[in-house]
This record gives structure tokens, sequence and C-alpha cells, in this order.
């Protein structure tokens, strides 16, 4: 698959994160990643990698083939409605990673463009995101580009466009949700005897033990706690009083929280 130019646009944290993982993936050389933002301090890490970094989005999408959308819902239209004769459907593909913004909607302020829905996390940074995508007018050598590209950023999973908030939330804000479960644990660590520093590390590597049980053996969540809780032991007695307290519904009841602030508003 030949090196295609890539312009993200808006190079805030989702889109700095973007360009770091193509670069640290080697997917990208840091010339064939253009970043743009207004307010371009922020991107010095980048632009001393050799990224090139724009205020332009004109000079930008003129000069890629590929454009990453990763501005705030807010402002998208406005922004995309502004360069919309510098788009190109015969060389450009449109990949956008905003929340809420449908395929139909892009495909109205760009008519014509090949567009693909992505929701990547903040992980791709490590390149361990999970992506989301979906899609509509887009050839099958385009969408094995954009899963080629998403796949070296992480794991790449297809789903219907209605699910996209769905992946929003489990995805995209559930990378804030495990972080918070992280960081009680690290206060849990401290009050029972570790130092800060003890306490993330062996809270941080749990987690990412019990992921990659389920990741690369395919298990499931109940077959490993049942290892764990001994008849009468010290696991199943925290765990009942976690439940107890309200842990899993706590946080069922936040994802639908989240869930249905995207969807009503
Ligand atoms: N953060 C996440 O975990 C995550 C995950 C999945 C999806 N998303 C979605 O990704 C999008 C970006 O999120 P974010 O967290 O990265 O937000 P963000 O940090 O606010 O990034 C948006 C960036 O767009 C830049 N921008 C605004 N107007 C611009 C213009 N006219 N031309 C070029 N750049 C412009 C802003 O910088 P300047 O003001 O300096 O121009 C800002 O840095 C959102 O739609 C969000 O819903 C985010």
């Amino acid at each position: 698959m030949s090196a295609k130019k890539i312009a993200i646009i808006g190079g805030g944290n989702l889109g700095s994160a973007i360009a770091q993982g193509l670069l640290k993936s080697g997917f990208s050389k840091a010339g064939d990643i253009i970043v743009t933002k207004r307010n371009t301090g922020t991107l010095t890490a980048l632009r001393d990698a050799g990224v090139q970094i724009e205020t332009d989005n004109a000079v930008a999408i003129r000069q890629a083939e590929v454009i990453v959308v990763a501005l705030k819902p807010y402002n998208v239209r406005e922004v995309l409605q502004e360069f919309k004769d510098v788009f190109d459907p015969a060389k450009h593909i449109l990949i956008s990673v905003v929340t809420g913004v449908s395929i139909d909607d892009l495909e109205h302020i760009v008519p014509g463009m090949p567009v693909v829905r992505a929701m990547p996390n903040t992980a791709i940074a490590i390149q361990e995101s999970i992506t989301c995508i979906s899609h509509k007018h887009v050839t099958e050598e385009q969408i094995r580009y954009v899963k080629t590209m998403f796949d070296q950023l992480g794991a790449t999973v297809s789903i219907d466009e209605k699910l996209m908030d769905a992946a929003t939330v489990l995805g995209a804000c559930g990378i804030a949700f495990a972080l918070r479960y992280i960081r009680a644990n690290i206060q849990g660590g401290i009050e029972i005897g570790f130092d800060v520093r003890t306490a993330s590390l062996i809270a941080a590597q749990t987690v990412k033990g019990a992921a990659e049980l389920l990741i690369r053996e395919n298990r499931h969540p109940e077959e490993e706690i049942d290892k764990v809780t001994t008849p009468k032991g010290c696991t199943i007695a925290g765990l009942n009083e976690m439940e107890h307290q309200g842990f899993s519904s706590s946080l069922i009841k936040g994802i639908t929280v989240s869930y249905n602030k995207i969807v009503k508003g």
C-alpha cells in the first residue's frame, strides 16, 4: 500500500495523538503528515519531529490525499464549508473523528467526498486505540487503506453508523472511565500502605493484565473472576462489598448517562 500524505485538521488532543501514533507506528513518515491548528504553540513536539505544522487549512488540504478532521463538533461545519472548494473527491478521502456529526451531515457539507467516520480514543498516541469505523460511498481500496491505518494504531472494528454514539461512550469516554477506576485503586493502595508510584504501577499493570486475559485469551470476565475468588476469601468479600455499594450499577448508569447526553443533548 503506497504512502499517502495525511492532513490532520484540528491538532488538539485527539488530532495530535493521531499524528504521534502515525509517527510511532511507522505508518507515516514525519514529512507525510501535516497538522493544522490556529494556535500552533502546543504542537512544538510534532514540529520538532519533522511534522509539517500549518495554520492555513487550504494549504494542508491541497497537499494531502487523506484528510482527518479532528475539530470540535461546534465548528466542523463552519471550517469545512470554508474550504469546501479545495476538496477534490477524485483525490481526497475524508476521515472524520468528530463526535455526533453523521456521514450524511459531512456529505452535505462537502458533497461528493468519500467519507469515513471513525471513533478512536486517546490511546491512539501509543498505538493502543480501539477505533470503530463506518463509511458510505467509499471504495474497497479506500476502506482497506483506512482500516490498515487504524490497525497500526491499535485495533479496528467496523460498525453500523447508528452505533457510533455508543462507540463514543464505550471506547472514547471509556478511557476516562478506566482511568478513574485505576485512580481509585491507587488511592485505595495508598490507604493500605503503598507509596503513590508503587500503587500506580501495581494498579495500572493489574488492569492491563486483566484486559490482556480477555483480549489475548478470549476469556469471559466472570470465568477469570471465579479463578480469583477463593471461598470465604478476601477477593469475594471485597468484590461483594463493592457490589453492595453499587459498583457495576454505577458504571452501567454512568455509561447510559453519557450516551443520553450525546443522543439527547
Ligand atoms: N479527545 C478524545 O478522547 C476524543 C475521542 C474520540 C473523538 N473525539 C472527537 O475529536 C474531536 C476533537 O477532540 P479533541 O479532544 O481533540 O478537541 P480539542 O483538543 O479541542 O481539538 C480541536 C482542535 O481544533 C483546533 N481548531 C479549531 N478551529 C480550527 C480551525 N479553523 N482550523 C484548524 N484547527 C482548528 C483547535 O485549536 P486552535 O483553537 O488552536 O485552532 C483545537 O486544538 C471532537 O469532535 C471530539 O468529539 C475526541
